[in-house]
């Protein structure tokens, strides 16, 4: 079944029996149970509910993975996953990481006892030099957010080849639609599906697929325990998201496109990252692992005030956090997702103050220029 089929009818409800076509709401905290010692499946929404199950069944299918959790958050997601680390083991991050994950990493997982290495895992023997028989996994955000940086995560599988670490991959900005990490070598996918999963600027929520068994089982158990679970309306929400999920991102990548090629042109801006531009440095790779580049774009103007006046000017996009819902937004790494990254480090990966990140949307690609235009004037 192709991908597009698979976000509408990889699963079906089999919890009811009236035939809806959307998946119900079972907007119930506890479930009675039809005798003594016995359970319909269900007993208690923490452990599970219909419509999350659902909902998870059905990104495990995209992802090609054994198993997903669905969590409150994207970082949810992240916070349980660390919990399977103990004091004294080590993790390889990719350095150039979305701002949340590297806060959890340097102020709650370092408090926790776990070592945190940040590395270009771009950059295979920057990873290798990292490794050390404490490292307990790898974890990988390509492309990166802000700077685009694409990782080619079945070389880091190689690399890691008959030792004991997992393979991490944050696939929130192409999502199974353009790329399954889990095919890869990927032992966990992550995703913020408040993001293109859920697709609407309109919930949270997160996940974690795992390509095994034994490994969905020590998740699920920890999420049981710490209890960040995804709410049955907003299951719902992203169950219904992801039917359009093909299409949105086939419009938002053609946007993306159309906006970095006119971006690239403008007098004002002085660099594009974007993976589908045939002159990013992952161009090819980026082919290679995946059916296509993403929506996401991050642009250098020529100065810290044209890059404030643009965010100003801009009326139809919008200057909001977040990404990879219907409405383009506009965000300012240096003091929006990046703010809790130490200035100086900040800096040397190429987040000051003159980049831009841009989340195409789906609105027409002619209305997103003529907004630049007149704000970039
Ligand atoms: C790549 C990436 N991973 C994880 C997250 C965290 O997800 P959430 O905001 O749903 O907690 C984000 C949020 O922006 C993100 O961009």
């Amino acid at each position: 079944m192709k991908s597009e089929t698979a976000c509408l009818h990889a699963v079906r409800d089999t919890t009811h029996s009236t035939g809806a076509v959307a998946t119900p709401i079972y907007q119930t905290a506890t479930f009675a149970h039809p005798a003594f010692g016995q359970s319909t499946g269900y007993d208690y929404s923490r452990s599970q509910n219909p419509t999350r199950e659902h909902l998870e069944k059905l990104v495990a299918a995209l992802e090609g993975g054994s198993d997903a959790i669905a969590f409150s958050t994207g970082m949810a997601a992240i916070a349980t996953v660390m919990e399977l680390f103990k004091i004294g083991d080590e993790l390889i991050a990719t350095e150039d990481l979305y701002g949340g994950s590297i806060r959890l990493f340097n102020y709650i997982s370092q408090k926790n006892g776990i070592g945190v290495h940040y590395a270009d895992t771009a950059n295979l023997a920057a990873v290798k030099a990292l490794i050390t028989d404490k490292t307990k996994a790898i974890f990988i955000e390509s492309p990166t957010n802000p700077m685009m940086l694409v990782t080619d995560i079945a070389a880091v599988k190689e690399l890691v080849k008959g030792r004991d670490i997992l393979i991490i991959v944050d696939n929130t900005f192409l999502t199974p639609y353009f790329c399954k990490p889990i095919e890869l070598g990927a032992d966990i996918v992550i995703h913020s599906g408040t993001k293109y999963l859920s697709g609407h600027n309109d919930t949270l929520a997160g996940f974690a697929v795992t390509a095994k068994e034994e490994l969905a089982e020590r998740i699920r158990f920890l999420t049981k325990t710490t209890g960040a679970v995804l709410a049955p309306f907003d299951s719902f929400l992203v169950t219904r998201g992801i039917k359009t999920l093909a299409i949105r991102l086939e419009k938002a990548q053609q946007n993306a496109i159309g906006l970095a090629e006119w971006l690239k042109k403008h007098p004002k801006v002085k660099s594009v990252n974007y993976v589908g531009l045939p002159e990013h440095p992952s161009y090819e790779l980026s082919k290679r692992q995946g059916s296509g580049f993403g929506a996401m774009i991050s642009f250098s103007v020529d100065t810290a005030e044209t890059a404030r006046t643009l965010l100003e000017r801009i009326n139809l996009i919008l200057y909001a956090e977040s990404l990879g819902g219907v409405e383009t937004l506009m965000t300012y790494p240096a003091t929006q997702t990046h703010a809790d990254v130490p200035e100086a480090e900040r800096i040397a990966r190429g987040i000051d103050d003159r980049l831009l990140r841009l989340s195409a949307g789906i609105e027409a690609l002619e209305d997103l220029i003529e907004d630049l235009e007149a704000a970039l004037a």
